[in-house]
């Protein structure tokens, strides 16, 4: 059963009732869903999860659900958190972990906010919804609403990762490909999403997707047996993982499940689009649109997130930072990672540790502190952005479409 009791305006706070369709507050502000924490305080008890599902939904109590067979699962989260002694002791960190989100279905965490995005449409009975991706939101959408048997429009950038546009066709959805980014990929979707009646589940402009996200930040609470790490790295797009993280320690706090401080909340953005960076440095309280955004990190291309203010509030409560790296030491530090560690990255996930060794050497960060780097994605989606530094040269077309399996 869920604990649900409202939604409330990130930005003026006004309610309104759950278990109807909302996207934004009038005034702009993304939703927050909102629980009887007290009561699930009372009922709720954290050793009940030994008997609990193998994936996010083990959490569901404090998930927006209101009747379990509504649920869209295809087994996300309970990801590995791995402690990557080798990557350490190379960097100087003595107490590192990989939270591998590269282990979820259609290999990222955007699963967990579509898995509860979907399922919430399944309870709304909505029937059409449409996505603005960088790539890998898309692929989820198009995974979940295939297996909720929902129509999924996806745009998305024309160079996004070809994994990316493979999925979304092989699921079935109907995909645009875009002559721009995720901003241009959205306002097309707001010009059309009425006159086709599509629900519009892009980021943050509906309230369920961080919903799923948050549940990193529990299941990083329960890994280490209820206490948090001293820092999380999180590579920073749309920010929502790093704004539900930080939802679901307050909302553990709020239950009595932990205590004492919270991580330094880590944004790592690309060189080449770093919006949040720039206004973190700038003392701003939102960002501002960056120009010509270019990464080959895809999920980090998004030049004007809508949850900036959340991020930005939420790195400064926790004494965190928000940092830039290039692609060329996005991809090193991706290469280093999977050499060290056994565990291939998305170049999202590699930024982490390139920022990571910027905060060792500048002293932000000390040697014996415990962090976790969320490696939001497999790097097996990525083949493009890597084979730039594992060419292979073929002697036709034929060996590009498997023919190297065949004797010669
Ligand atoms: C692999 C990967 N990492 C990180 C992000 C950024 O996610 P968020 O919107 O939570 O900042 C994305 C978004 O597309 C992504 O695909
Ligand atoms: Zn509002």
């Amino acid at each position: 059963m869920s604990y649900v009791s409202h939604l409330e305006c990130s930005v003026c706070g006004q309610r309104r009732q759950g278990g109807q369709v909302h996207n934004l507050c009038e005034c702009g502000g993304p939703l927050l869903v909102r629980y009887h924490l007290d009561k699930a305080k009372a009922a709720w008890k954290r050793d009940s999860l030994v008997s609990a599902p193998t994936s996010m939904w083990r959490y569901a109590p404090l998930l927006p659900v209101r009747d379990s067979s509504h649920i869209i699962s295809l087994g996300e989260g309970m990801t590995p958190l791995l402690k990557v002694d080798r990557l350490g002791s190379k960097l100087g960190a003595k107490n590192l972990w990989v939270k591998d989100e590269g282990i979820n279905p259609t290999g990222s965490f955007k699963a967990r906010g579509l898995s509860c995005a979907m399922s919430m449409c399944v309870e709304l009975g909505l029937r059409k919804v449409a996505i603005a991706s960088a790539g890998n939101a898309g692929s989820a959408l198009a995974a979940y609403a295939a297996a909720a048997g929902i129509e999924a429009y996806i745009y998305m950038p024309r160079d996004v990762p070809q994994s990316n546009y493979t999925e979304c066709r092989a699921y079935g959805a109907h995909v645009t490909l875009v002559d721009g980014l995720i901003s241009d990929c959205a306002r097309l979707i707001a010009e059309r999403k009425d006159a086709e009646g599509w629900f519009d589940i892009s980021t943050l402009k509906e309230p369920y997707r961080i919903e799923g996200k948050k549940t990193m930040g529990y299941e990083v609470a329960e890994q280490f047996v209820w206490t948090l790490p001293d820092a999380i790295f999180y590579p920073t797009g749309g920010g929502v993982g790093l704004i539900g993280m930080w939802k679901a320690f307050e909302e553990l706090e709020a239950l009595g499940w932990i205590s004492g401080h919270r991580p330094k909340m880590i944004a790592v953005q690309a060189a080449g689009c770093q919006p949040v960076v720039r206004a973190f440095e700038g003392g701003e309280s939102r960002s501002t649109f960056w120009e010509n955004a270019q990464t080959l990190a895809a999920g980090l291309r998004v030049p004007k997130p809508l949850g900036d203010a959340l991020s930005l509030a939420a790195i400064r409560a926790s004494g965190g930072t928000a940092i830039a790296v290039s692609d060329t030491e996005l991809l090193d530090a991706s290469i280093e990672l999977a050499t060290a560690s056994g565990i291939f990255p998305a170049p999202e996930g590699g930024a982490c540790v390139a920022a990571l060794e910027k905060l060792l050497s500048n002293g932000f960060l000390k040697p014996e502190e415990r962090i976790v780097i969320y490696n939001t994605g497999t790097g097996l989606k990525y083949l493009e952005a890597f084979s730039t530094r594992f060419p292979r040269t073929s002697r036709s077309e034929q060996d590009k479409l498997g023919g190297l399996i065949t004797p010669r």
